[in-house]
């Protein structure tokens, strides 16, 4: 039913990273059937979520074929299912977006489809910043999870976020947060998610700290919870997950 859509108007904060571990917690609750789909053209989901490298195919080759894309799913251990993007070249993923461009169903169709069936929920992955994908998007979705770190770049650009600026008219959904790779030993980072985390109030959806945890969790392939069910990513993960399944309901 719900169609989460996870951006960020930054590279590397770690929307993939929180995608991947989301949709596995939310798989293993069992409050839903968990789709995660990658709209990001350089196609990581797939590594967060456990697919071989090797696999080059994505839903990206069967644009316009939406019948054909249950071909190109992968399940998880956990449960969910992954819809990759698809290994392109630059001026093939250039060509692409031009076509959602012209015509934003070939993508906002099939996700509103697969997210019609009540029980499932669709959590998206996007490239950093302004996309055609993202806009093509942007009216089917329910909620707006904008992932920041607390550093001087995520609170300049909050006010613009927060306005709706950053996504553009398109955007109606309401929004929450997730403050990602939070380290507070660090002189600025309390003090910038304090600030932030006062002007999100109740949309602030949680905090993830930095963990180490979480680059080897990626290196091994398997989400935080599985690689290391103790660790501090592990917990802050999972309190998220727990935050938007109240959220949208399950
Ligand atoms: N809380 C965290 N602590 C430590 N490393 C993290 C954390 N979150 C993400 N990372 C690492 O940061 C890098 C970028 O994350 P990624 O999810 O790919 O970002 P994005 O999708 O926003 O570009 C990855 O190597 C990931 O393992
Ligand atoms: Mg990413």
């Amino acid at each position: 039913m719900p169609l989460i859509c996870c951006v960020s108007p930054k590279g590397g904060v770690g929307k993939s990273t929180v995608v991947a571990n989301v949709a596995a917690n939310l798989a293993r609750l069992r409050s839903h059937r968990v789709v995660a789909v990658d709209l990001d053209p350089q196609n990581m989901l797939r590594l967060h979520m456990g697919v071989p490298l090797s696999e080059n195919r994505g839903f990206i080759h069967l644009l316009g074929q939406p019948q054909y894309w249950y071909q190109i799913r992968h399940e998880t251990p956990e449960g969910a299912t992954i819809l990759p993007y698809g290994g392109m070249d630059m001026a093939q993923s250039v060509e692409m977006s031009a076509r959602v461009r012209q015509n934003p169903d070939l993508l906002a169709e099939p996700l509103r489809q697969i997210a019609a069936d009540p029980r499932t929920l669709v959590i998206v992955d996007t490239e950093p910043g302004p996309s055609a994908m993202l806009h093509a998007i942007l009216p089917r979705v329910d909620l707006l999870v904008t992932v920041l770190t607390a550093d001087a770049a995520s609170a300049a650009l909050f006010s613009d976020i927060e306005s709706g600026r950053t996504y553009g008219a398109a955007h109606s959904a309401p929004q929450c947060f997730i403050i990602n790779q939070f380290d507070p030993m660090t002189r600025l980072g309390p003090v910038i998610a304090r600030s932030l985390g006062a002007q999100m109030g109740r949309r602030l959806l949680g905090i993830v700290h930095r963990d180490e945890h979480m680059g080897e969790a990626l290196a091994a392939q398997k989400p935080v919870a599985a690689y290391a069910p103790r660790s501090q990513a592990t917990h802050d993960l999972g309190a998220i997950s727990h935050r938007l399944v109240a959220m949208v309901g399950g």
